[in-house]
């Protein structure tokens, strides 16, 4: 099919048997008719208006981590762990991955969108571990509740998955991972290649998830995706100029409002897990508007997938400081976490000691 190959990369090897039924994607039902309200079954409460803060959310200038001085990387160092610890999220900025690139994911992702439920219809309804998947709401088969999004997911290391030459873009931005992890790891007082190590990152699992969110008649009732923790160490997104991202923070939902060519960044649980619970996996959610689509890509960097992830014995301490979390390979992790219902954090309820 010739539509695909114009999106990530190259076309995928095996084409797949054909799911029994219409994807039902938000994207055509808004587009198929003059909706003025929406399906039942898209309705996630009646009490989505409440007030949302706005308080400003920690920055890191990513430039200082990389090449400031020993001072100012190790003054870096601590506003990032500050950041872990009291957020679960910060903005990066001047991470030197090209605006031209991000703008061309950008893009890439609203054309596969764009193309018709017939030319998508080759990536749908696969297995969660199929490196190319394309889909609506979060797993239809068990959803009670559908939420207002369309996604398309892309593995895209240790093995590229997609379209042409592995991107530059999730290259780039798997770089700038790796460094916050190193950060990450020293600001935990553990060694600047731990995480690197005990997580297997050469052989790191990296997906790359576009979402759209379509405009939507009644935004109040509908969810594009609901409260969650993701699953992997850190997830980096970036998105059109449209806002939606909102993440818990002291009881309160913060509405996220991107600065120009900045990565969003949040922690996620397997680095819960890793600090012992330290850095905890911060619950977000992205909410709809009823003027504009909105697009997000978000790259999760995770362990390899055959790594069993427990807490660093080093953060360890039998008395103040036991395992709080047992370990789970990160395969079995992630196939829990995307074969069941999406919400709070009940996939990380799973490995916690009680
Ligand atoms: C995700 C996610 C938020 C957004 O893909 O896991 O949380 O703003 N996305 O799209
Ligand atoms: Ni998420």
């Amino acid at each position: 099919m010739a539509g695909n190959s114009l999106i990530l990369g190259e076309t995928p090897s095996s084409a797949s048997s054909l799911p029994p039924k219409s994807m039902g994607c938000v994207k055509e039902l808004v587009e198929s008719s003059t909706l003025t309200s929406i399906p039942s079954h898209y309705i996630f409460s009646t009490n989505l208006d409440q007030q949302v803060s706005t308080e400003e959310i920690p920055v890191i200038d990513f430039s200082l981590l990389t090449s400031g001085t020993p001072d100012q990387r190790s003054k870096i160092v601590q506003q990032l762990g500050k950041a872990c610890q009291d957020w679960g999220f910060f903005m990066v900025i001047n991470h030197g991955v090209p605006e031209s690139l991000r703008e061309e994911m950008l893009k890439a992702c609203q054309r596969f969108f764009d193309l018709t439920e017939e030319e998508k219809r080759e990536y749908m309804g696969k297995h969660v571990l199929d490196p190319i998947r394309c889909g609506t709401s979060f797993n239809v088969s068990v959803d009670k509740v559908f939420f207002w999004r369309d996604y398309l997911k892309v593995f895209v290391h240790p093995e590229f998955h997609s379209p042409g030459k592995p991107s530059d873009f999730s290259k780039r931005t798997r770089e700038v991972a790796m460094e916050l992890l190193k950060g990450i790891s020293e600001s935990l007082g553990l060694e600047e290649n731990y995480i690197d190590t005990a997580m297997k990152l050469e052989k790191g699992f990296q997906i790359l998830v576009g979402n759209l969110y379509p405009p939507c008649p009644e935004p109040k009732l509908a969810m594009g995706l609901p409260p969650h923790s993701d699953h992997g160490l850190l997830t980096l997104l970036i998105e059109n100029d449209i806002c939606g991202l909102q993440l818990q923070h002291k009881g309160k939902w913060v509405q996220v409002k991107s600065l120009p060519n900045s990565f969003l960044v949040n922690t996620a649980d397997h680095l819960e897990i890793l600090s012992n619970g330290k850095y905890k996996s911060v619950l977000h959610r992205a909410i709809v508007n009823g003027k504009a689509s909105r697009i997000s890509l978000a790259m999760a960097h995770g362990p390899s997938l055959d790594t069993v992830v427990s807490p660093a014995p080093k953060l360890l301490n039998s008395e103040i400081n036991p395992p709080a979390y047992t370990g789970m390979k990160y395969r079995d992790y992630l196939e829990l976490q995307q074969l069941n219902v999406l919400g709070e954090k009940t996939s990380l309820d799973r490995v916690r000691v009680q």
